[in-house]
Formats: C-alpha cells, structure tokens, sequence
C-alpha cells in the first residue's frame, strides 16, 4: 500500500519519493522497490513511526536531570523503553514507551512535576519521513570551516596572520598524525609478512608538509628488496632440489604463485588488495584502480575514517614529496601561500577532483604553481629545480627511471633568498601572475624557472617523440632515451622531475580558463581596501572574501557575464596534425596569427560549404579585415603555410563542396565578397614555391588579428539535424561523433536544404572572429550580431552553433594536410 504512495510516475517513467531515485521503466521499479535501499529504508521509516506513536517530547526538568530520573518518573505511566536526551540543543527529552496506550495515560494527566519544576510533555510532531543523505563531516569545506573560523579569522589584525590562522587550523593534528603512524606501522607489519623484506613509504599530503585534517594517506609499497629476496629463494631452493627448508617455504608461501619480476602491476596489486582485505584489520573497500596512470589500491580505514591509496612503481611521487619538503623548510612563508591558495582553488571549484579523477587542477600541480610564481618573484623566493641540482653534493645525487632528482637533502645548502616581501603580498602578486600568465603559449618549466615556448614542443609533441632539447640544454645531461614530451593541453605543468609527465594533462580548457579568470577576479580583489585593511565593524575582510565559494557573497555581474554572443574556440595544439604544428612552430611568435587564420577559413567554410549560407548584403563590408590589408593577403598566408581546410577540402573534393563563387569574391584587387573564399591564384602559385619561399613570404606577410562576415541563411539547417544524420547513415558503421565529418554534415544540411521549405524572412547576421592571446590564453572569439531576424530564428540558431561550431572547426583543423 505504502508503495502507491512512494512510488509516482513521471513523464520518464517513475520517481521514488522515499528514496529520491528515477527509474526509466516499470521493470526497474520493481527491481528497485525489492532493492536493499529502498527496503531498508521503508523499515526505518515504520521503525520511526512506530518510535513517534510510542513517545513524548518532554522539557522543563532541570539541566541536572539524569536519563534514569525521567525515566523514573515515567515508569508509573507504563513500562519505558527509552530515554533519548539532548543537551546541546536546550533541554529536551524523548521518553519511549513499550506500549502505545501508556502514551494517552502520560498525555491525560493535566500537570506534570519533577524536582518542583513544571514539565512540559506533549505528543511527538508527525514529522514526514525523509531521506536526508549521510553527510562525511568535510574539514576541506570552507563553509564548514568558515562558519567556524570566520570570526576568528576576521578578528586577527593582519592579512598575514589569517593566511597564517588557516595553516594551524587546517594541518593534521598531533592525534591525527599518531593514528596515521599507527596505521602504517600496522600495513608495514603486514606487508612485511607476505612481502618479505619489502618497505612502505609515505608520501603526498601526509608528509609533504601540506596536510589538511582528513587528507589521504599516499603510500608506496616498495617491493625492490622483496624481489631480491624472492630470486635468493629461488636460486636457493633450485640448488637444494626438492629440499628446500620449511621455513623458507612458509615465508615464500604467498609469494609462490607469483614472479615479482615478471608479474605486471595490476597482479601484484590484486595480491596487495587480498592482503588489506584479510590480514588488515579495520579495512574496508578494498578496491585496485588498474586504469589509473600508476595503478593504485583504494581502501578505507573504518575506524580513523581515513582513505587510503597503495601504489608499486612509485619512487617518483616519494622523491617529488621530499622536494615539496625541501621547498618548505627553505622559505616560511611557503606553507601559509599552498594552503590558502589550496582553499581557495577549492572554495572556487579549480582543483582537488572530488573523486580523483577529474577535470580540475590536482592538489599537486598547483603546489606547483605556487613554488613556480615564487621561482618567477623578482627578487625570485625559491630557487629553480636546476638551481638546486648545482647546489646538491655528490652523495645526493639521485636518479629514478633516468630522471635526474638531485637536490641537496637539506636547507641549509641553499642560500637564502633575498625577497622581503610580506605574505600577503606574495598572494595578491600569485593571483595577478597567474591572471595575466600566457598558458596557450608556455610550458611551464619549474627546472629552469621560466615559461618554455610552446612552439619548441609542437612538431615533437606526438607519440612517442623526444624530450625537446629546451629541457636538457641548460641541465646538461640526456634525459631517459624512452622519454617523450609532455602530453599538451590547455595548460602544461611537466614534473619538475618526470619531465614527460604533464601534471595537468588532465585539466581542461575550460578548468583553465575558470582558473584563470578566478586569478583575475582574486587580483581586482586584492587591490582593494578590503582585502589589505582589517575591517572596523566587523566584515569579511582580507583571505576570507577569497575563500567564499562561488555563489556566496555580492557578486558584481561585469559586462562579460551578460549573455553574449560569443563563442570561443580556444588554442589546442595537441590536435593539431603533426606538420601544421611544425609550420607553427617554424613561425615562431607568430604562431598565433597563422593558426587564426586557418581556424577563420574554418569557419568561413563551415557557414559556407556545410551549413550553406550565402553571402550577405552588398552594403555589409564582406569578409572585412579589420586591422591589416586586403582579406586575401592574410589568407594566402594562411593558406601558403597551412594549406587550409577550404583549399585540402577542394583538392580532395571532400565534402563535395558547391566552390562556384562570384568573380568579385576572387578577384585580388579588391576585399572579397561576403564570404569568400580565397584567390585562386595564390593556391596555384602556392603549389610551386619552395618551403622557404612560403616563410618568407609568411615573414613579410602583413596578418590580420580580426576578421568579419556577413551571412544569409534561408533554412533551419540546424533543427532536426540528428534525425537526418540517423536516416544518412542507416547501415554505415563507425562514421565517428557528430561533427566529425564535413562531409557528412555537409549533407545533412543539403537534405534538410532540399526537404524543408524556405522561411519566408531569411536570417541574416553578422560573424567577427577576431584571436585574443599575449596576456591571455590564445582563443579566437567569435562575435554575432544579427543584421535581420524578423522571423526570430537566430536564438535557436545560435544556441546550435555554440556546440556545433568549435567541434567543427576543430575537426577541419585536425584534418591532415594533403
Ligand atoms: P595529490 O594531488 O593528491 O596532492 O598528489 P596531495 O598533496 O597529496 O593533496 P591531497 O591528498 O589531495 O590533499 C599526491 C602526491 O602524488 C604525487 C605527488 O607526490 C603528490 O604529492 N603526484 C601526484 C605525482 O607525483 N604526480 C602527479 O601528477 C600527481
């Protein structure tokens, strides 16, 4: 009965109110409403009815009345079966009855005493039963912790001293850490057994010097001396034949099905979970995450609600750990910059993956940054990763993989630095180098200290290619010979260490950009009063304003926050084929410009070709150039050194492309017409010049850095798109994701062209691109204007074009050039 009422259906299928979930069809409802969920839930929620028709809510006795007190008193209204008492929240009490009818017997009697206090006692509130999701108390919050330490941290006298106040606030405390040794004590001691010989080492937040209440534990089981012990064993037991001692057998007896030599990781790492599963007491979830980059086990420890990670091959992450280390006990003031900037990434959702994985910056990589904006102070606060190595002695010396990891084991070999500035200040200058820093174009190099051109790892970044000379010229020594680059993306962070390795590989265009425009905001911030002067009456001032998350407090909506009609195609060099990166990285800072006019021929082809709109008005200045001369000598640069999208497609007939444009359009003389393509001319006497011809020429190549069109569009190309693809490629396998095909899209628009009627009033608007980069990440910016919408088809137009237009252009970029 109870499950009509539970149980509501929608329109995608049904909803379960008791246990907030959605279920697609009548099948899955049932499964769900026999489920372990919902059936336990339903027994609570009777347990808790029953509980509210057996009880009464009492108040008014003294603050010293005991449990046993009012159950005392109640005893003579009917057996009681508990007292529930809450003191921190007033004083109240639940009484429980064994049986219902003692309730009306507690409820009939007018006056209750006790103590000569008058009490109030009245029937429980039928309360609605509701799911209320467990809540992990999450000392990472700043809301929790800013409820509990704002007015502490309001009330310090400087900016200083907060930074200062959240580092003792948030660092594990001495309790913590002894429950942490404990544990690990405890794995070693286990590991021990089944490994003999082998060694776990800690590292990460626990020991880097930045630990947070309820941080993880990263551990590395390192299984080098277990391997020797186990090839001593083996060759022992070879020369004994059959008779190899007991002892020795016992010991080797979990090690006997498996060859640490040649087991992979995901083996020996299944063995590490049985192991926490079974001999480690206090355990739980016990999970091995084999598709990690460094295989990893999970696992939770009940008791010390402490979440555990347990990796093989990870002597990297213990020496970059002992660098972190290093870098903190050089300069003081680099603890209270990593935590609060730490929180305030977290505050504003820029790192720390919920889950681990994730599109956000890790904790790692932006410890990182800090100590690369400290290498970049002038005068610099932190030495450079080479720096250090010269100034390491030769028993320090240390390789791991073929990196080199040398850096002097204690502070004192470093000389200490020459920068005064205050905290504070070093935090207000983080927020505006970052805000100004241009991650498109750099590698973020902390061995040397300063930002490595991109360009210089373009044509090298595929797979597997070398380590680029940049990295080893100034270190003087060859990095591993299996080494490659690093993974490029939005924003490139290699280990200082394992300079193949992007520490950021995973953060996306847009985590960087919201980093980025984070940094603005907290720089604006920082500036003003606010933030440099304690507040006299009482507000948010200085770090706290910092630490609000996104959505609290007044925010100011700036020009760009209103809806505009922009769309953004960032920079990716990474998919860029492998020659037009080499051409970009020929043309050395005028990489920007060249790759801008390869993304407008994109874009000029996609309305053109595939979405087919015609040219605008006469009275709108076709494919205006607005800085720079005639619209073609910018594109035949494009086209000299990228060979375009517009040209390839027409070369290899592609999409089938209709190319016929009016005699205006191509003529040399004068800008084309609106949307048009390039002069023929220059693609044939393209054809016949020598690379070095075309640098030249690219050299001397006024470019333009904006570009406009005018468009007409006299269909609704972009409504019911997926419908037609579906019916194009009914029994064509593997054509790839939407938009990945011109031509394909192509005749999709063809099809809805020649199905669907003209509209009556033709759309007509306004296309600028123009490229942003220098101080900002190189992006080209789309603007949209409409010129005539009458009909009011542009919104739906627009809102297609905002996913349909960068998948599209960067499925022309990334088309190789023929
Ligand atoms: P985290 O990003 O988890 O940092 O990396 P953290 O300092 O432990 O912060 P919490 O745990 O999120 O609070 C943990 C460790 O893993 C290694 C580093 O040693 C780092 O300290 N690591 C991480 C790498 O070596 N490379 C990476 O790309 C990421």
């Amino acid at each position: 009965m109870e499950l009509d009422t539970d149980i509501r259906e929608t329109a995608r299928g049904f909803h379960c109110n008791l246990c907030n979930v959605n279920m697609p069809n009548k099948p899955s409802m049932d499964d769900h409403v026999k489920g372990r969920k919902h059936q336990k839930l339903s027994t609570v929620r009777a347990t808790r009815k029953a509980q509210e028709e057996h009880s009464v809510f009492v108040s008014g006795f003294k603050e010293s009345t005991s449990q046993a007190d009012l159950a005392d008193y109640f005893q003579k209204f009917g057996p009681v079966s508990e007292v529930i008492m809450d003191k921190d929240k007033g004083v109240y009490a639940i009484v429980e009855f064994n049986e219902k009818d003692s309730l009306q017997t507690v409820m009939s009697q007018i006056e209750h005493r006790m103590n000569g206090l008058k009490l109030r006692v009245k029937p429980r509130e039928k309360k609605e039963f509701k799911l209320i999701p467990k809540k992990k108390p999450d000392y990472n919050n700043m809301q929790e912790i800013s409820e509990r330490l704002s007015s502490e941290l309001c009330q310090t006298a400087s900016v200083n001293e907060q930074m200062q106040k959240l580092v003792e606030r948030l660092q594990l405390r001495d309790n913590e850490k002894k429950a942490r040794s404990l544990l690990l004590q405890l794995l070693q001691e286990v590991f021990k057994e089944f490994f003999p010989e082998s060694q776990i080492h800690l590292f990460g937040s626990s020991v880097n010097t930045f630990d947070i209440h309820s941080c993880d534990l990263d551990l590395f089981l390192d299984l080098e001396n277990t391997k020797i012990f186990q090839a001593r064993a083996r060759s022992s037991s070879e020369q004994a034949g059959e008779s190899m001692s007991d002892d020795a057998r016992s010991e080797d007896s979990i090690l006997s099905d498996i060859d640490l030599t040649t087991a992979t990781p995901a083996e020996v790492l299944d063995l590490v979970a049985v192991i926490l599963r079974k001999c480690v007491p206090g355990v739980h979830k016990v999970q091995v995450v084999g598709s990690a980059r460094l295989p990893v086990v999970k696992f939770v420890h009940r008791e010390l609600n402490l979440q555990g990670d347990i990796t093989i091959n990870n002597r990297l992450a213990v020496r970059n750990t002992r660098y972190l280390q290093l870098c903190s006990q050089m300069e003081a003031r680099l603890r209270p910059l990593v935590y609060t900037i730490r929180f305030w990434a977290r505050q504003k959702q820029l790192a720390g993956n919920p889950s681990g994985a994730g599109p956000l910056l890790n904790n790692y990589a932006l410890t990182l940054l800090v100590i690369y904006f400290l290498q970049n102070c002038d005068p610099p606060v932190l030495p450079t990763v080479d720096q250090l190595k010269d100034m390491a002695c030769e028993e320090e010396e240390c390789v791991i993989e073929g990196w080199n990891c040398t850096f002097p084991s204690q502070p004192i070999a470093v000389p200490p630095c020459s920068n005064t500035q205050d905290t504070y200040t070093l935090l207000a200058a983080f927020f505006s180098f970052y805000a100004n820093f241009d991650f498109a174009s750099s590698v973020i190099s902390l061995r040397q200290g300063c930002p490595l051109p991109i360009t210089a790892f373009l044509s090298r970044s595929g797979t597997p290619s070398p380590v680029p000379m940049e990295w080893t010229k100034p270190s003087q020594e060859r990095p591993p010979p299996h080494s490659h680059g690093p993974k490029l993306g939005p924003l490139n962070l290699p280990d200082p260490f394992e300079l193949s390795h992007n520490v950021a590989g995973n953060v996306t265009e847009r985590a960087q950009k919201s980093f980025q425009k984070e940094c603005q905001e907290a720089e604006k911030y920082c500036r003003s009063l606010q933030y440099q002067r304690k507040s006299t009456k009482g507000k948010v001032w200085g770090v706290l304003r910092l630490l609000t998350p996104p959505g609290d407090g007044p925010r100011k909506t700036s020009a760009a926050d209103k809806k505009e009609l922009v769309i953004g195609i960032p920079f990716k060099a990474a998919q860029l084929p492998e020659t037009v990166r080499c051409q970009l990285h020929s043309a050395g800072d005028g990489f920007r410009l060249l790759w801008f006019q390869s993304v407008c021929s994109a874009v000029e082809e996609l309305f053109r070709n595939i979405l087919k709109c015609s040219p605008g008005s006469a009275t709108e200045s076709p494919m205006k150039q607005d800085q720079g001369p005639k619209s073609e000598t910018a594109m035949d640069t494009a086209d000299a050194v990228f060979k375009t999208p517009s040209k390839s497609a027409a070369d290899n007939n592609e999409a089938g492309l209709d190319r016929a444009s009016s005699s205006s359009e191509t003529s040399p003389q004068v800008p084309a017409a609106v949307g048009a393509k390039r002069p023929l001319c220059s693609e044939s006497s393209d054809a016949s010049m020598s690379p070095q011809e075309k640098r030249q020429r690219l050299d001397s190549s006024p470019r333009s850095s904006s570009q406009s069109w005018t468009w007409v569009q006299r269909h609704k190309v972009w409504a019911g798109r997926r419908k037609v693809r579906r019916e194009l490629l009914k029994g064509v396998v593997d054509v790839g994701p939407e938009g990945s095909s011109p031509q394909l899209e192509t005749q999709v628009t063809e099809h809805i062209v020649k199905t669907e009627p003209e509209e009556k009033e033709p759309l007509e608007f306004r296309v600028q691109a123009q490229v942003l980069g220098g101080t900002e990440s190189t992006k080209t910016v789309v603007k949209f204007r409409t010129t005539n919408d009458r009909a009011g088809l542009f919104q739906d137009f627009f809102h297609f074009l905002e996913v349909f237009l960068p998948k599209m252009v960067d499925t022309l970029l990334e088309r190789p050039v023929s």
